[in-house]
């Protein structure tokens, strides 16, 4: 088995350059690292995470590095690897790293399986890929695990299907529901990047434009927000009449994507569920719509059969494919489907990403502490640590916050101080 598979080591010092300017606006993270590089909470653990390699990953193994632990690396999507990143996380960190931007769907898998190669006590996953190996071929590392943590909602969703069977078989520590993670990288961190994503692969104008958000959840407010930013007219759909009403009372237009796609400039979808934009939807679409997702698995657009409705695909611009569909219309597909953001921009800010990966941290020191004593369950991150990466991120950012006073926590907590 190789010790590490990257495109090529001599894109290096590029990788090392972005990470530094990502760590920047990590602060969170840059505190975390002085006290794991005093109290060595890591040392001697081997770690595992599957995540997209990007310059804040890059900064996350440097952290887990510090904190004593020995770190492998593998891409959690194919095309959100930047390669000067891993080559870096290789040469300068010590960070064995398995990821190829564009890999296929054996080198992916190849990928994974040199990184548990490394026989890990914790893995770091972001859509539980590496977990569900754990619980099928490498069944027999789990023994000599501490456990596992969890990035993303739709991997999230996988575990806590898992554990309902009672088929989880090791603690995971559900990072994504932190509210340091999710209030902020689902929402400001997914709508940005989206917006960037778009932008970037497409260059078009999203004044004036009518843009369908699908899914009102963490991830579609932020979308929502951002594109209505931008000033976009926007129409939210749902499964779920609570957000579709939350959705109404927020200012969106809601209605139903079949109902609404024949007037759709743009479609976005990030619903963590399948088929979303299935072939009814497909043959429904205006002329010229753009479609892109920025769900977790690139099952929500349904390629397969816009290929079978196509008469001729182009590629149009290096993130934009046009179908042209038998029916004369033309769609464009940003990214093959997959995650936007990641795959035609760089994902999350970093003053985001510090939160979410100071979750990770903290969360991998919590099952070392916790060693042994951890149902195996999905559990949150104790709210302490949620409380304390919200405190470090104000404290980064030079604002300050008031506290309760003992009167005011006793009114707080007494039942008997009515009118
Ligand atoms: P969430 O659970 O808060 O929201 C998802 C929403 O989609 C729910 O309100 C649900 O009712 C709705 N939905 C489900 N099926 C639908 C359908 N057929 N049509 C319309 N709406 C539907 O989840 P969250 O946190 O917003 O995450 C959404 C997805 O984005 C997940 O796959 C997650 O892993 C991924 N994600 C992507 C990120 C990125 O960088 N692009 C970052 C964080 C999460």
């Amino acid at each position: 088995m190789k010790q590490f598979d990257i495109a090529d080591k001599r894109l290096a010092p590029e990788g090392r350059k972005k990470i530094e300017w990502a760590s920047r606006e990590m602060g969170v993270l840059a505190t975390i690292e002085r006290e794991f590089i005093r109290a060595k909470p890591l040392k001697g653990v081997r770690l595992a995470a599957c995540l997209h390699v990007t310059s804040e990953t890059g900064r996350l193994m440097q952290v887990l590095k510090a904190g004593g632990a020995s770190v492998t690396l593998c891409a959690s999507n194919p095309l959100s690897t930047k390669d000067d990143v891993a080559a870096s996380l290789v040469l300068h960190d010590k960070v064995a790293v398995f990821a190829r931007h564009g890999a296929n769907r054996d080198m992916y898998y190849r990928h994974l399986k040199g990184a548990l190669a490394h026989k890990p006590h914790i893995t770091m996953d972001d859509g539980a890929d590496l977990l569900t190996l754990l619980h099928t071929e490498y069944q027999k590392l789990i023994p000599s695990m501490y456990g596992s943590t969890e990035e993303t909602t739709t991997g999230v969703i996988r575990l806590r299907a898992l554990a309902a069977d009672n088929k989880l078989l090791l603690p995971v520590i559900a990072v994504n529901d932190a509210q340091t993670k999710h209030f902020f990288d689902n929402r400001y961190g997914t709508g940005q990047s989206t917006m960037d994503g778009l932008m970037r692969a497409t260059n078009v104008l999203i004044a004036g434009k009518k843009i369908v958000v699908a899914g009102y959840g963490w991830c579609g407010k932020g979308v929502a927000m951002r594109a209505r930013g931008l000033g976009a007219h926007v129409v939210v759909t749902e499964v779920n009449p609570v957000r579709a009403l939350e959705a109404a009372m927020d200012g969106f237009e809601v209605a139903r994507m079949i109902d609404v796609a024949p007037q759709a400039d743009i479609v976005v979808t990030v619903t963590g569920n399948r088929d979303v934009v299935d072939k009814g939807v497909l043959l429904k679409l205006k002329d010229q719509c753009i479609v892109l997702n920025t769900g977790h698995f690139d099952v929500e657009i349904d390629v397969a059969s816009l290929k079978k409705l196509a008469r001729r695909t182009r590629q149009v611009r290096e993130h934009v494919t046009a179908y042209e569909l038998k029916s004369k219309k033309t769609v464009y597909l940003i990214a093959e489907g997959r995650l936007a953001n990641l795959a035609a921009a760089e994902g999350h800010p970093s003053a985001v990403m510090d939160m979410s990966f100071a979750g990770q941290a903290l969360a991998a020191r919590y099952l070392v502490e916790q060693s042994g004593s951890l149902e195996k369950q999905v559990h949150t991150l104790p709210s302490e640590l949620d409380e304390r990466i919200a405190s470090l991120k104000l404290l980064s950012m030079n604002l300050r916050h008031d506290a309760l006073t003992a009167r005011q926590q006793q009114y707080l907590n007494s039942w008997n101080e009515g009118t």
